[in-house]
């Protein structure tokens, strides 16, 4: 039996499926059978970001409106076998989806991979009650802003009236010179602002959309190191921290802040 996780965030453009990707990469490298859901129909963009858009044949509408089996709907990673996606499909605004459709998708899932990871859209409207109402756990994603965790904080409010046994914050776009200056929000903030379980910090880095074996392999990448704690926490239930000041400390530390600061 397999465990669905709601990847949601409240606010958008934070980083929920740059994260969902990027998890779902590292936990199929660790031989977990994981499933990608896009669950933000009509804006759907993560066959983009895992670099599968040109295989997508079939979508979730297609499998709900039954064009074909939920099988024929899995468009399998090139580099990690053990990793599939379901895309969510392009606007049909004639279509009216039902809960149940979606709730017995995500069930016939459950049976064959040990993750599903759904990328919730932003907001907390009807795609955020779709895609939270099939997940039996919820990460809740935030850039280190305090907008996104004012955002963070209503949507963990609002997750607990769903079943939802188990909510982890991710603070996703961290950058350590800032939080080492004191002029970003640290996890210990935002952990206290949330009131939820530790997931993990991922540093702000241009390389994040890289669905590529060398890179997710690469553990000498920061980027990448911040993704492997983060899948370990997820799989154990850990609180490992990914350390993204260590290199802003010290004297080389400071000279490294005033120049990243000065560019
Ligand atoms: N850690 C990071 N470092 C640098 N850029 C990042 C990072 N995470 C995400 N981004 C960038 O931020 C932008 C928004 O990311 P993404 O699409 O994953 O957000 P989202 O929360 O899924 O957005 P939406 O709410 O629209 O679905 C993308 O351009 C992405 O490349
Ligand atoms: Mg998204």
């Amino acid at each position: 039996m397999g465990r669905a996780i709601v990847m949601t965030s409240g606010k958008g453009g934070v980083g929920k499926t740059t994260v969902t990707a990027n998890l779902g990469m590292q936990l199929a490298s660790k031989n977990y059978r994981v499933c990608l859901v896009d669950m933000d129909i009509g804006l759907n963009n993560l066959d983009v970001v895992m670099n599968m858009d040109d295989r997508v044949v079939y979508t979730m509408l297609d499998v709900i409106e039954n064009r074909c089996r939920l099988k024929e709907a899995l468009v399998q990673d090139d580099h990690y076998p053990l990793l599939f996606m379901l895309s969510s499909g392009g606007l049909n605004q004639n279509l009216t989806i039902q809960m149940s459709e979606i709730k017995a998708i995500i069930t016939e899932l459950h049976k064959t991979f040990d993750f599903i990871l759904i990328d919730c859209p932003a907001g907390i409207d009807a795609g955020f009650k779709r895609a939270v109402s099939c997940a039996d756990e919820a990460i809740v994603v935030t850039t280190p802003h305090l907008s996104s965790i004012r955002d963070a904080d209503k949507v963990v409010t609002i997750l607990s009236s769903y079943d939802i046994v188990s909510k982890r914050f991710v603070i996703n776009r961290a950058r350590g010179d800032l939080i080492q200056d004191k002029i970003m929000f640290d996890v210990y903030d935002i952990g206290k602002t949330l009131g939820i379980e530790f997931g993990g910090v991922i540093p702000e880095d241009d390389n994040v959309i890289t669905n590529t074996s060398e890179n997710i392999t690469n553990t000498k990448i920061a980027l990448n190191r911040a993704f492997d704690i983060l899948a370990d926490n997820i799989i154990t239930g850990g609180k490992k921290l990914f350390d993204c000041t260590y290199k802003y400390r010290g004297i080389w530390g400071s000279i490294k802040r005033i120049i990243k600061r000065s560019v």
